[in-house]
């Protein structure tokens, strides 16, 4: 065969998507017709779900009953805990919401969205309680979906701030067109497997450190470098031990991207409160000193922060331990990839590329 390969299948188009744009020469970002700066200012992450799945920023109306079903959808999550055996045992949240995740039935396409965005959210915030030894909180339905996630966590009901902040995270997450773990749920809905089995599969694509691995990794360098002096000296020794900078670099944008900057402003409108003046500093000097190394040795990539850089100061200013940053990635981003398992199935064609085999030929044919 003598077609070309695209390593990491760069520049490859696979489907034609309403659902958002990604501009990285110019790090716009735009979901089903409404930049993400938008969002994160104007929306809820109920909006942003009802805006995903059906098409139409919603009415005050339709914006409750989201919030309602969500809610339910807690409800029934936090119901079956006690049946999911030792799934949320697990050392790593992810695999626990891997393994969590597939006890649920898949049903139809509106009814297993919600049930899975309203999944997530708990079992992770029950994977955390259960790390320190304490039962797990259950849902109030009146809250917020973001007010709610902090609530199961902490026990109490947070003040209007953080949640506002948890909520423009899970705003700005949402979705990111062909991504790994969209692109790993699109080829399970292909094969015309359900929307959970799509979703694990997701999950175990985000897990990885090169996509939604990366927030936690981040915090623990700003620990370890711990005032901006340090950082270049930091910075260098990992570039020259031939290690990534998490928080760095992106296969789409060539600029900074642009939920980088977002989670900024979300981490700054926290300052003093839920982030120390000093841990904003630092991460700011950190980027600019990674940005500037980077641009040394890789003159012709443009390495910029990516959308992890901040979601970790966001994060962590919020009260969210690092072991549960990938898994509120995945909280935000089930929504995104629902919508795609949707989007794939009126497409209704198989996805299969091809191989081209490098192994070796006609042995024991002498
Ligand atoms: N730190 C150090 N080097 C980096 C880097 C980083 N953060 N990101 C890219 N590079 C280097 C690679 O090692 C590679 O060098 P090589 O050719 O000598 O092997 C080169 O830059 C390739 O760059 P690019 O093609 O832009 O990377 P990619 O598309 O293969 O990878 C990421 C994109 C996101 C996987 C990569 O930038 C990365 O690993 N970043 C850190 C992890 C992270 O923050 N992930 C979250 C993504 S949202």
């Amino acid at each position: 065969m003598s077609a070309p390969t695209a390593s990491g299948l760069d520049g490859i188009v696979v489907a034609h998507t309403a659902l958002s744009e990604v501009d990285g020469d110019h790090g716009q970002l735009v979901i089903r017709g409404y930049s993400v700066e938008t969002l994160v200012e104007r929306a809820t992450f109920e909006d942003v779900c009802a805006l995903l799945w059906n098409g139409v920023w919603p009415s005050a109306h339709e914006r409750a009953d989201v919030q309602a079903e969500l809610a339910k959808a807690r409800e029934d999550a936090f119901a079956m805990l006690p049946s999911l055996g030792g799934a949320l045992g697990a050392p790593d949240c992810m695999e626990g919401l891997r393994a969590a995740v597939g006890h649920l039935r898949s049903a139809n396409s509106a009814g297993d969205r919600v049930r899975l965005t309203g999944a997530i959210a708990v079992f992770a915030a029950a994977w955390a309680r259960a790390q320190v030894r304490q039962s797990p909180v259950p849902p109030q339905p009146l809250l917020s979906h973001a007010a709610d996630c902090l609530q199961m966590l902490s026990g109490t009901v947070p003040d209007p701030p953080y949640a506002r902040a948890l909520d423009a995270y899970l705003c700005c997450v949402v979705e990111h067109g062909m991504n790994a773990s969209t692109f790993t749920a699109r080829v399970v809905a292909s094969t015309g497997s359900d929307a959970v089995s799509a979703i694990v599969a997701a999950i175990g694509a985000l897990k990885g450190p090169l996509h939604g691995g990366a927030p936690g990794p981040v915090l623990d360098m700003l620990d370890a470098i711990g005032t901006a002096p340090h950082a270049r000296s930091w910075l260098e020794a990992e570039l020259t031990a031939g290690r990534r900078i998490m928080g760095m670099g992106h296969r789409i944008y060539r600029v900074r991207d642009p939920r980088a900057a977002a989670l900024e402003r979300a981490a700054t409108a926290l300052e003093g409160s839920g982030v120390p003046a000093e841990r904003l500093l630092l991460a700011r000097a950190v980027e600019r000193e990674a940005e500037r190394l980077l641009a040394g040795r890789y003159p012709d990539r443009h390495l910029r922060a990516n959308v992890e850089f901040y979601t970790a100061v966001l994060l962590d200013g919020v009260g969210i331990p690092r072991t549960l940053f990938s898994p509120m990635f995945a909280a935000s981003r089930v929504v995104g990839w629902c919508a795609h398992v949707d989007e794939q199935r009126t497409v209704g064609r198989l996805i299969r590329p091809a191989s081209v085999y490098v192994g070796p030929v006609a042995l024991g044919t002498a």
